[in-house]
């Protein structure tokens, strides 16, 4: 029975001591365990005669009773201070500096194309595309220019020094229009269609680059007149723009693919080293910008499409999407668009999180 004692003492002070649930765990199977003392001294208790097991019984079960409260005790508290630890290496100090944030934005020509296809998308026109890499004949002759036409000598074009298999010419595309003629012979008429694009002139200095974005404009249905381009011009700019007092000059011009051909000028006035967009031009610090062609599609262009142009008539336009940028964002320099100075982009770039919808405003500023 002191043996008993002893054991019990010397064991409940292991189990005090235990820094971990795995010392304690040891401590458990060292007395509890199948071969451990308080089991074996359970089992003398059959080598024992009634009297003296009695006495023996009673004793060894309040050991057995004392220990297994013991180590319940000591396992609680090794729970709680474990759990104590675990919230205490999972704080965060608010005081660190945040982690980097992710850098890049969207270009100011990309939010624009995403804003022209929202407003668009809004009166029923779809987008179109078509390639870079053109042909002679769909960039000029189905656009009514033919080889001797003068109009030609204006684009300054990027030839390739390589004709195509075909014989073709290829070129750089000096405007959207092809796509007018790729788009037509693919889905005939009526068709609503804008197509924003890279095109390339060999020009270059504050407001040209060799590089630069149009976007088309392509409506063709029965009984479709100036009128209707008109408005949907006006409707376009009051939208883009986010504000009511637009006012558009249309000015008479000529184009080989448009017959009557308008360009289109926009009033605005200067505000200190800003352009700010409405009112009328040419009084007090006011004047027009141009921002593209238009007009009727000339019917010999429906003809080259394979239209009926005795049914048919269409308007088309042709805006430059980086002037437009310009004007709405407040940049003077065109040629900056494309240095890819992340300086630049950080400035007017946009949160990629800024998707130009008509119900939040097409045009979220940076
Ligand atoms: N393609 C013409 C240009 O680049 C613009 C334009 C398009 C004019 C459509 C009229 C109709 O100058």
């Amino acid at each position: 029975m002191t043996e008993l004692t002893d054991q019990k003492q010397s064991a409940l002070a292991a189990i005090k001591a235990s820094p971990t649930l795995d010392a304690l765990e040891e401590q458990r199977v060292a007395a509890l365990g199948k071969k451990g003392w308080v089991s074996l001294a359970l089992k003398t208790l059959g080598q024992m005669g009634p009297d003296e097991r009695k006495e023996a019984a009673p004793a060894i079960q309040a050991v057995r009773g004392e220990v297994a409260e013991a180590i319940e005790a000591k396992k609680a508290k090794l729970e709680a201070s474990a759990l104590e630890a675990q919230l205490a290496a999972e704080t965060i100090d608010l005081t660190l500096p945040a982690p980097e944030q992710p850098k890049g934005s969207i270009h100011p020509v990309s939010q624009v194309m995403d804003e022209l296809a929202e407003i668009f998308a809004d009166l029923g026109f779809s987008v179109a595309t078509g390639p870079e890499i053109e042909d002679d004949w769909h960039n000029f002759t189905a656009l009514n220019m033919d080889e001797s036409h003068p109009a030609r000598a204006m684009h300054d074009t990027f030839y390739f020094p390589d004709k195509a298999s075909d014989g073709a010419s290829m070129l750089l595309r000096t405007h959207t229009s092809p796509v007018q003629i790729r788009s037509m012979k693919e889905q005939g008429a009526p068709i609503r269609l804008i197509a924003p694009g890279r095109v390339y002139r060999s020009d270059s200095d504050a407001t040209h680059t060799p590089m630069f974005h149009q976007v088309e404009g392509l409506v063709v249905d029965e009984d479709i007149h100036l009128g209707h381009l008109k408005w949907t011009l006006e409707t376009f700019f009051k939208a883009f723009f986010e504000r009511e007092d637009i006012v558009l000059r249309l000015r008479p011009s000529y184009f080989p693919f448009t017959e009557p051909s308008v360009e289109v000028d926009v009033g605005y006035s200067n505000e200190g080293d800003r352009r700010v967009v409405g009112g009328h031009g040419d009084d007090d610090g006011h004047d027009w910008m141009e921002l593209g062609g238009s007009g009727m599609v000339n019917r010999r262009v429906l003809e080259f499409a394979g239209i009926d142009a005795d049914k048919y008539q269409g308007f088309a336009f042709g805006l430059g999407i980086d002037r437009i940028a310009m004007l709405k964002y407040g940049m003077n320099d065109l040629r900056a668009f494309f240095d890819g100075d992340p300086r630049w982009l950080a400035h007017y770039g946009f949160s990629p999180f800024d998707q130009p919808t008509l119900s939040a405003g097409v045009g979220v500023r940076p």
